[in-house]
């Protein structure tokens, strides 16, 4: 029998609480291990401040969006003695290995405490998608449809008011979000951090499309792209502890240039955080309880310093070094296939 810490951390994501519930649920019926949360990610495990998870306390929540443990984005490495803090909270909580759950900077506390000797087993979460190592993280999806729907709705404005529409999608640095909704949703042009845009060129094919008999548009535009002459802006400079500054705002200025540019009436929509929220689609709930359950597993076994994965149809664990080498970008052939269907 052994005692675990779970913790999730980074942004909330649809699908973190199928995630906890999959590992209590098998941890516990399976093998009789015992578990406690962390409250609020690594600010929980720095301070010991943890509750009990049990059957019935996981119960219920397979649904709800968000996490029962609450989030932060807190870099132990950044804290005074962060790394003898953590090591004591273990020692403190009698705990044998921690299941952290979140997306790259989590993982990548995670992954420095497994080179500090902590056991510990990742799960991968993050609406991005940007995590290498796995070929989808929970939540996109819930991200993506939430988007879709969004799209879906404007398109009706765009319509009757022969009106460009431009839609700004999460994503941070990648435009995974951005491409799939955007395909999804019929977008006219998607613009994405891989590929830098140009306002003229955004602009001449709106042109050409209202040209050939189109009253209105839709643009989707992931919130970390940029033109090519770098002259669009995200709106804040601030920087979290990761230090990730804080995005959002570039659909402002398209629609200030394009209704400059083109003389089309034109009006942004700011989808936000809006995409993390409510509960997660099925997809989602099944992809998170397959991570938990191979989660625990792997901790069972006693095989650390690893992410659980998804490649093609299968659940299987890398190496969290190879998780944390680099973020994975969106797909050329993916981009190409929406652009077939630009205006
Ligand atoms: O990583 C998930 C994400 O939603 C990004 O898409 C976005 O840039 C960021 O988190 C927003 O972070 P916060 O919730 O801290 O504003």
């Amino acid at each position: 029998m052994a005692r675990i810490g779970l913790l999730t951390g980074g942004g909330d994501c649809p699908g973190l609480n199928a995630v906890i519930r999959a590992v209590v649920r098998k941890g516990i019926n399976a093998y009789g291990h015992e578990f406690v949360g962390f409250r609020y990610g690594w600010a929980g495990v720095l301070a010991a401040d943890a509750m009990d998870l049990t059957n019935e306390s996981t119960s219920g929540i397979l649904h709800r969006g968000g996490t029962i443990l609450g989030t932060s984005r807190t870099n132990v490495f950044k804290e005074e003695n962060g790394l003898e803090r953590v090591q004591d909270s273990l020692a403190k909580l009698r705990l044998d290995a921690l299941i952290p759950i979140g997306g790259e900077d989590t993982l990548g506390v995670a992954g420095k405490l497994s080179e500090a000797g902590v056991d510990v087993v990742g799960v991968p979460k993050t609406i991005d998608n940007d995590l290498a190592g796995t070929d989808f993280t929970f939540g996109f999806q819930t991200a993506v449809q939430i988007a879709t729907d969004a799209i879906d709705r404007l398109h009706t404005t765009a319509e009757s008011h022969n009106r460009v529409i431009v839609v700004e999608v999460m994503g941070r640095h990648a435009g995974w979000i951005a491409a799939y909704s955007g395909l999804a949703g019929g977008a006219d042009v998607v613009l994405v951090p891989e590929y830098p845009f140009d306002i003229d060129e955004v602009c001449a094919r709106l042109q050409r499309r209202h040209a050939s008999g189109r009253n209105f548009s839709i643009v989707v535009v992931a919130e970390g792209a940029t033109p090519k002459d770098g002259d669009l802006q995200s709106e804040f400079e601030s920087t979290d502890s990761f230090g990730h500054v804080r995005l959002g705002g570039i659909a402002i200025q398209l629609e200030r240039e394009i209704e400059a540019r083109t003389g089309f009436e034109a009006r942004m929509t700011i989808l936000g955080h809006v995409q993390r929220g409510g509960t997660p689609v099925a997809y989602d709930r099944v992809l998170g309880s397959r991570f938990g359950v191979e989660a625990i597993t792997a901790a069972h076994e006693g095989d650390f310093g690893k992410m659980v994965a998804l490649r093609g149809t299968e659940i299987v664990r890398v190496p969290l070094t190879e998780a944390l080498a680099e973020p994975k970008l969106l797909d050329r052939s993916l981009f190409e296939t929406a652009e077939v269907f630009f205006g």
